[in-house]
């Protein structure tokens, strides 16, 4: 080991390891976007592709970033030079980073509406006479110019700054009290929106599948990258995370530990928000406000409601500054090894970039609204472009880097499989299984080929 590697950062222990990893996992993704994903894409039937997707796709495909940083120790780019030199397989790790810059620009923006809402219950909560106004109160707060960006820029320069500590202070030990903390909240407040009214519909919506949504061609798409930036997936921050781990570790349970918690709390989340969808007469395809409306509502039913407002949107905002700094880690890490900058220069040169580029998505909610790509405004086209079409392809170039590019018997070893049946069908899976599944999905997309 030259000595660049052995002064390389490590998890203080394993169970450091999978709660950074979970925390990146479980962020805006399982709640914000979770929810108005599966609200627009019909709900049930939606949701049964997903959950294949995460199955089939996501957890071998985990298991693959894990494997590849733990192997190479080193950032998104430098591990595939490191373990495939002169290989083309490197096209994923410069997309990585560009994913990384791409998909950290409007996370910023969203997690700065859920900072915003904090300090709203922080100060007392909304006024409103009737329930029905959270939507205005929303649309006015994200339309008006300079707020939104002004708690943009407070979470961008929180992320900043943890990520400026460094892997072992900064991440860690964020995640070990408030995620948990988020977990209990997420199904105390599932128990109550379940009494509000909405419980049966909600219940159809979400388990009762109408077949039909899925001659929709976007569906397919929409779920599989729905997986992909839900698990983390697909950009190298796992590789990085991995990167990160002493050699003993047994990567499998943990690749199924973190896609379980994370569908877990997805899955959860839904029931939080759609009974009060239904109990409160909102359309579930009301889109990326559906999470900022809904919540609100349900705190006006309950007693303390200000309380548990304050709570949620204080966990919320933690679990998407734990998601957010594996982005920027993605990023930092790479410039800090390659233009041998400190990690104090890198984080705050490539945090502040990062925070100009989601300007334009914050100020496409209002004055740039006009700003339209195939009538997506600007923050969900830069979400389209990054999560259904560079992760998914990032991941199908990982699953192939693994399944082809590397000899099988050593693809076992790293990963903790050794010559095991489980092992071999996870290389099939990468192989076969996951590759084509997500050409499919590309191609179903474009409706080249339907399924009725
Ligand atoms: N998974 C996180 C969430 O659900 C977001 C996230 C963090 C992410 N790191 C990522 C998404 C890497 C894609 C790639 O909120």
């Amino acid at each position: 080991m030259n000595q660049l590697d052995s002064n390389r950062e490590q998890w203080n222990s394993r169970i450091g390891f999978i709660l950074a990893a979970m925390g990146s996992a479980v962020g805006l993704g399982n709640i914000w976007r979770f929810s108005y994903v599966t609200g627009e894409n019909g709900g049930a039937a939606f949701l049964v592709i997903y959950l294949l997707c995460i199955l089939a796709i996501g957890i071998p495909v985990v298991l693959a970033e894990f494997t590849i940083g733990k192997k190479a120790q080193s950032d998104v780019v430098g591990s595939f030079e490191k373990l495939a030199p002169g290989k083309p397989w490197i096209v994923a790790g410069i997309m990585g980073v560009a994913s990384a810059f791409i998909i950290l620009s409007f996370y910023g923006v969203v997690a700065g509406w859920t900072v915003k809402y904090f300090f709203s219950y922080l100060t007392g909560g909304f006024t409103v006479q009737d329930s029905s106004e959270y939507v205005g109160i929303f649309v006015g707060f994200i339309s008006s110019p300079f707020q939104p960006l002004l708690w943009q820029f407070i979470f961008m320069s929180m992320t900043i700054g943890i990520v400026y500590l460094g892997v072992k202070k900064g991440i860690e030990a964020s995640n070990k009290i408030l995620m948990p903390s988020l977990a209990i909240l997420v199904i105390i407040l599932a128990g109550y929106s379940l009494s509000l009214g909405g419980a049966s519909e909600a219940f159809s919506f979400l388990f009762t599948p109408d077949w039909s949504a899925l001659k929709e061609p976007k569906v397919y798409l929409a779920a599989l990258g729905q997986a992909f930036f839900s698990l983390s997936l697909g950009m190298g921050a796992l590789i990085t995370y991995g990167g990160y781990l002493s050699k003993k570790e047994k990567l499998p349970g943990a690749a199924v530990s973190v896609a379980g918690l994370d569908t877990l709390f997805a899955l959860v989340a839904g029931l939080m928000i759609f009974p009060a969808v239904f109990a409160f007469g909102i359309s579930p395809d009301e889109g990326a406000g559906l999470a900022f409306i809904t919540l609100p509502s349900i705190f006006e039913q309950m007693a303390f409601g200000t309380l548990f407002g304050l709570l949620f949107f204080l966990l919320l905002a933690a679990a998407a500054l734990s998601s957010a700094v594996s982005l920027l880690e993605v990023a930092v890490a790479y410039f800090i090894r390659k233009f041998t900058w400190s990690r104090k220069k890198a984080s705050i040169i490539v945090g502040s970039i990062i925070f100009l580029m989601g300007v334009p998505s914050s100020l496409g909610q209002g004055i740039w609204s006009n700003i339209r790509f195939f009538d997506n405004d600007i923050l969900d086209s830069m979400d389209f472009i990054a999560s259904n079409i560079l992760l998914p392809l990032g991941g199908l170039i990982i699953a192939l880097f693994m399944g082809w590019g590397w000899k099988k018997s050593d693809a076992l070893e790293a990963s903790d499989f050794g010559d095991s049946a489980l092992g071999h069908a996870w290389i099939f899976t990468l192989r076969f299984i996951a590759p084509i599944a997500i050409f499919i999905i590309f191609l179903a997309s474009t409706g080249i080929i339907k399924f009725e």
